[in-house]
């Protein structure tokens, strides 16, 4: 996502100067809105007390149900994203907020909260818009949580003040999920029709809740799971590598202990944070075991649920990395380097050279097949074998305006489809042909969270499941289609390694 912010380089600008007429009484006072069309739109509302100070590197706590400021407080602008480098928005430790479209006069409509990507390290839930889903009567939800160190720090320091440590940012949406849960009502919304979606590290986010003990049943109730790249690499992390980037950044910020470390500014902990990787953890709380591992154990929370990917996926990373083409010999080079010699001679099995225009896009199958085709099919896969309403996708269009003929539908290709006014993408307008594209998944994602069932005029979906292998190719009209073991062949090959 980063990547894509640069690659994009646009000027944001939002002066959206909007008087809040619309007021909404919530348990922690009044909060004023605004209407754009027939959409109420919040921004900017505080989901749990600010984590700075000595709630920096802790568990959120809780705002209390009493009213924690006088007047009606602004909802018309966005809140802070969490500190991040590259921000296209302020930055501010106090930024655990959501926002909020609700159809004008809604009541008990189904609910939609989006988890951003980013590889949790970046993003918010500011940069996608909710507006063009809650069109399709939806109250859409977009969430924050805490990034970097500030979300994903772990340490056997920490484990003394309590037993859960290195999953604040999850915590920080579980705390999300329940703000949700108790006071959507106030906007029309159906706390018992809840569907959770999210993008790379806000799908993985969404696969640690579906298999976490601390997710209790019930905050959500639908899944949609889009890119969830190396979902069992990034959470195979344990306590000791935590600590091991605990002692790296307590150590840049010339500190001996956590006291030190909490008064340092926010601004300082970003600055060194960057080197070292923050990421979920198997914490024996949160996380108790390896994602795969829990599901095929039987020890996740059973739901319809979508699962898919871009076709092109790891173009967003060998693209600008390898200058957008590489030589016949440099792609066994890498492919060596990556795989070994002995897995090598197997891909080239499965994979002809002639089957593609470049090396670089037999690269990218290859990469985009192991790390996120072949897992999320295979994960789509287990959840089907107790859940009739199994749903998969591949996501095969790259708007030509965003992504040259290197990228194709490179990583997060769908969020311009999705989020046709997202903040990132507003200065492109969609095609006649992409726009039939975005209503189809609007809809498909909307009649989801209604009925458990994706449903749209042009694009059609089949219940996934081994034997029918079904999948639905989202593209433009006329390129649409469902599909019958698309990756079958070369899943043989990825599969061979079970995840954990
Ligand atoms: C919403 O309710 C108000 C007051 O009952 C009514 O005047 C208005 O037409 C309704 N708007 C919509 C979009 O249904
Ligand atoms: C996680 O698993 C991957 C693949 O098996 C391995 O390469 C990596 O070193 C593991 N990471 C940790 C932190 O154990
Ligand atoms: C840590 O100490 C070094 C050397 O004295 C200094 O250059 C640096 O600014 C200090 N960093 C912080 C975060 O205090
Ligand atoms: C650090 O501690 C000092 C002394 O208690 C305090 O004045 C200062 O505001 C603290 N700084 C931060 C960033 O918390
Ligand atoms: C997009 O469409 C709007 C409304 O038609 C127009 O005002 C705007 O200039 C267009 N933007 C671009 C980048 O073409």
């Amino acid at each position: 996502m980063k990547t894509l912010i640069l690659i994009l380089s646009t000027i944001v600008s939002i002066s959206l100067c909007q008087s809040p007429d619309q007021v909404i009484r919530i348990p922690q006072g009044y909060v004023g809105g605004f209407l754009v069309g027939k959409i109420r739109t919040f921004y900017n509302i505080p989901f749990a007390k600010p984590p700075v100070g000595s709630l920096r590197f802790r568990k959120p706590a809780p705002l209390p149900d009493a009213p924690q400021w006088q007047g009606i407080r602004d909802a018309t602008t966005y809140g802070p994203l969490c500190h991040q480098d590259d921000a296209l928005l302020p930055v501010s430790e106090d930024c655990l907020q959501l926002n909020i479209w609700s159809p004008l006069n809604a009541t008990n409509l189904p609910v939609m909260v989006f988890v951003h990507g980013g590889a949790f390290t970046s993003g918010g839930g500011q940069y996608y818009s909710g507006r063009q889903q809650s069109q399709r009567d939806v109250v859409v939800v977009s969430i924050n949580y805490r990034l970097g160190a500030f979300g994903f720090i772990g340490a056997y320091d920490l484990i003394k003040e309590d037993p859960s440590t290195g999953n604040y940012g999850i915590l920080d949406q579980l705390e999300a999920f329940k703000w949700i849960n108790k006071n959507i009502h106030l906007f029309g919304g159906d706390a018992s029709q809840v569907t959770a979606y999210g993008e790379s590290a806000g799908a993985i986010s969404l696969a640690i809740h579906l298999v976490s003990p601390v997710t209790p049943k019930n905050l959500f109730h639908r899944v949609i799971i889009q890119s969830a790249g190396s979902l069992y690499k990034t959470t195979n992390a344990t306590i000791p590598n935590a600590e091991l980037n605990y002692q790296l950044l307590k150590s840049n910020l010339n500190c001996t202990d956590l006291s030190c470390m909490r008064n340092r500014t926010a601004a300082d902990i970003n600055f060194h944070q960057s080197k070292y990787p923050f990421i979920p953890i198997i914490d024996n709380v949160v996380l108790t075991k390896g994602i795969f591992t829990s599901v095929r154990k039987g020890e996740y929370k059973n739901m319809n649920i979508i699962v898919g990917t871009t076709s092109n996926e790891m173009s967003l990373w060998t693209c600008p990395k390898y200058d957008y083409k590489i030589s016949e010999s440099m792609l066994v080079q890498i492919l060596t380097e990556t795989f070994g010699e002995y897995v090598v001679q197997e891909i080239y099995k499965f994979y002809k050279r002639v089957d593609f225009e470049e090396p670089i896009d037999m690269l990218n199958a290859i990469l985009s097949d192991s790390v996120l085709h072949c897992p999320s099919r295979y994960f789509g896969r287990l959840f089907s074998s107790n859940q009739e309403f199994t749903y998969q996708y591949t996501f095969d269009y790259g708007i030509k305006y965003l992504f040259n003929s290197c990228f194709k539908a490179t990583h997060a290709s769908e969020l311009p489809i999705l989020f046709p006014d997202q903040l990132v993408f507003r200065q492109y307008n969609l095609t006649k042909a992409e726009e039939t594209m975005s209503n189809d998944m609007l809809d498909s994602w909307a009649t989801f969270a209604k009925t458990g069932i994706p449903t749209s005029t042009s694009l059609k979906w089949e219940k996934y499941n081994a034997e029918t292998d079904y999948e639905t190719k989202i593209s433009v009209p006329g390129e649409a289609e469902v599909r019958s073991g698309y990756y079958k062949n070369v899943c043989s090959l990825w599969d061979r390694v079970e995840p954990e």
